[in-house]
């Protein structure tokens, strides 16, 4: 017998975790920091809407209609070519977690310092030393290993058992945070950058493919770790309502990211370390804004910073290993489904695999940025184009057999059949070009 998870709030906290993670923390502040702050944050908001939930909800009536692993379900509905579309995730799960497992080990490494009282004088210089090299392979294995632990106990004993007990932490963490922020002096200048809109800011393609991209990410789309866990799913349980719980957790976490990130580097007078970072910069400078603007900002606040810096990277850590774990699933489902292997000797060959190829990104910061925008933007948009186009032009009724009143699920199928892959190619092409 499959296993299930063992209650609707487990499946819900476990496909959050997947969805809330260093995408809302890390990718999220710094993309919105380069875009214009509040123009970006409405785009995203907008496309979350209109294209992530709709293939959210595609994702998730896949996986829990076939009961299957991607590569599987997509044979199990579409035949042995549309096959091929769960092989693209399951490729796109493991260049992105190999990647992602090196930043969240620098996020470990973080946690462990700021606990420990040493977090760096010079941050700059810092960062470059721990980002790449023999630290970041160490701290990428270290983080690798206990993401294998986690999903060879199983879904019921591995994976939603870490999510019950994680994800309640990290939101009080983060609404901790965000509190705080707002008591310090000069916290003002940061909500102003962050919430007021300057639509001349919004009205470029590369903010809209750039919150497109977002969007995706964040909700952990388009490859297939949402339609993954649906497959462990009852069938009983209503995916619409898991679907705007998914994605309103999600957005309420990158938000008050941002409303603990903004202040703090606002009122420590550091913002001009990360605005216009992105693309201007080399890789160090994007990807380790943050890093490096934000250990600058607890050391700077003294006591407090000694805390707040831990708990920021506790919770980070956290929200790291609930969606590495996610990814790591999507191989392990697929390796048992298609090698008849144990979930064990899945999860450990997976998990050597991924943490070998991560050793390039380990060891580079350029490959990781290369990776990041192949895996992390190009393919999940392909992958969600794909999967848009199948479940909204092949009238498989068991697909679309979703909880919502015909009118809605009118919408939703027109959504998936025009607008979204509209948009979804229009990205995919300019990230393409941007290559
Ligand atoms: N959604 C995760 C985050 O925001 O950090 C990252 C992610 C997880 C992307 C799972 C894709 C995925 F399938």
């Amino acid at each position: 017998m499959r296993e299930t998870f063992s209650s609707s709030s487990g499946f819900a906290l476990a496909a959050i975790g997947s969805a809330v993670g260093l995408g809302n923390m890390w990718r999220f502040s710094y993309l919105t920091a380069e875009y214009g702050g509040a123009a970006f944050l409405v785009l995203y908001i907008a496309l979350t809407v209109f294209v992530g939930i709709p293939v959210l909800l595609a994702e998730l009536s896949v996986g829990r209609g076939a009961g299957k692993g991607p590569i599987d379900a997509m044979k199990h509905f579409g035949g042995k070519r549309w096959s091929l579309l769960g092989v693209l995730f399951v490729v796109t799960g493991f260049l992105i977690l190999s990647y992602y497992s090196v930043i969240a080990g620098w996020t470990a490494r973080y946690g462990w310092e700021s606990l420990v009282g040493s977090l760096p004088d010079n941050p700059a210089s810092h960062f470059e030393q721990i980002s790449q090299g023999i630290p970041a392979v160490i701290w990428h294995l270290g983080f690798m290993a206990i993401a294998v632990t986690i999903v060879a106990s199983g879904i019921r004993k591995g994976i939603e058992r870490t999510s019950l007990i994680m994800m309640p932490i990290l939101f009080i963490v983060v609404l901790g945070i965000a509190f705080y922020g707002s008591t310090l002096d000069g916290a003002a200048s940061g909500y102003r950058y962050y919430l007021d809109l300057n639509w001349k800011a919004a009205l470029r393609i590369e903010v809209f493919t750039a919150a497109a991209g977002q969007a995706f990410f964040s909700l952990s789309l388009g490859m297939g770790a949402i339609l993954t866990y649906a497959s462990y799913l009852k069938k009983e349980e209503s995916i619409t309502r898991h679907a705007l719980v998914i994605a309103v957790a999600d957005f309420g976490v990158a938000f008050l990211a941002g409303l603990m990130v903004f202040p703090l580097i606002f009122a420590l007078g550091l913002s001009t370390q990360i605005i216009g970072t992105v693309g201007t910069e080399n890789d160090v400078g994007s990807i380790g804004a943050l890093f490096i603007t934000l250990p600058e900002a607890f050391k700077t606040m003294g006591s407090s910073g000694y805390w707040i810096g831990t708990l920021f990277f506790l919770a980070l850590s956290l929200g790291a290993l609930t969606s590495a774990i996610s990814i790591l699933e999507v191989n392990v489902t697929s390796a048992m489904e298609l090698l008849s292997w144990s979930r064990k000797k899945a999860a450990l060959l997976s998990g050597v695999l991924i943490s070998l190829v991560g050793l390039a990104p380990a060891c580079r910061i350029e490959i990781l940025g290369i990776m990041d925008a192949l895996a992390g933007n190009l393919f999940l948009v392909v992958g969600g184009f794909a999967l848009s186009v199948f479940v909204g032009w092949k009238s498989i009724e068991s697909i679309r057999n979703v909880d919502l009143s015909p009118r809605l699920r009118m919408i939703w199928i027109w959504l998936i059949r025009v607008p979204v892959p509209i948009v979804l190619s229009v990205v995919a092409f300019y990230s393409v070009m941007n290559l």
